[in-house]
């Protein structure tokens, strides 16, 4: 089993548009009986909360599922369960360092940070952008490329 955790600030915007896109990818090469992926935020104001209501409406938009879905926040267990945590943004890195255990093979690094040439370092937040839709094609890029990067890594 592939481990994958999506990381952001409040796991109600960005981290749970990616976990649903990031399985959507899974299922459509059918390869997702071979994961286990999740999302969780760094801070637990939205804790047991579904996403944020511009994340549902680009996810319903694109026929993404994301039923069931709650906001939990990030746990140091976190790095016993998951091979791959990938945050959104810088700020994220940071505050992982906080709770970051070194576990040998955890690779913790930024979606963007798989993309070649990308036009952005960190996934904007659209809880203070607004801008779902490019938050959402930045997301598509991010999960594709790493993906790709997975599979090679893992064989898969
Ligand atoms: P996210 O967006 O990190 O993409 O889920 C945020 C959601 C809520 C807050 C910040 C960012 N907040 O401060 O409540």
């Amino acid at each position: 089993m592939i481990n994958v955790l999506f990381i952001c600030l409040g796991n109600i915007c960005r981290s749970p548009m990616a976990e649903a896109m990031f399985r959507r990818l899974l299922e459509e090469e059918g390869i997702q009986e071979q994961f286990n992926v999740d999302s969780a935020g760094i801070g637990n104001w939205h804790v047991g909360l579904p996403p944020h209501e511009g994340t549902r409406k680009i996810l319903d938009q694109k026929n993404i599922a994301y039923e069931g879905m709650k906001a939990r926040q990030v746990d140091k267990k976190d790095w016993d369960e998951f091979d791959y945590i990938i945050a959104m943004d810088e700020q994220n890195m940071h505050d992982l360092e906080v709770i970051r255990k070194e576990v040998d093979g955890v690779k913790v690094a930024k979606l963007m940070d798989y993309v070649e040439k990308a036009n952005e370092e960190n996934v904007p937040d659209p809880y203070f952008t607004k801008n779902f839709d490019y938050t959402y094609q930045l997301i598509d890029r991010g999960c594709r490329a790493l993906l790709a990067e997975i599979k090679k890594e893992r064989g898969v």
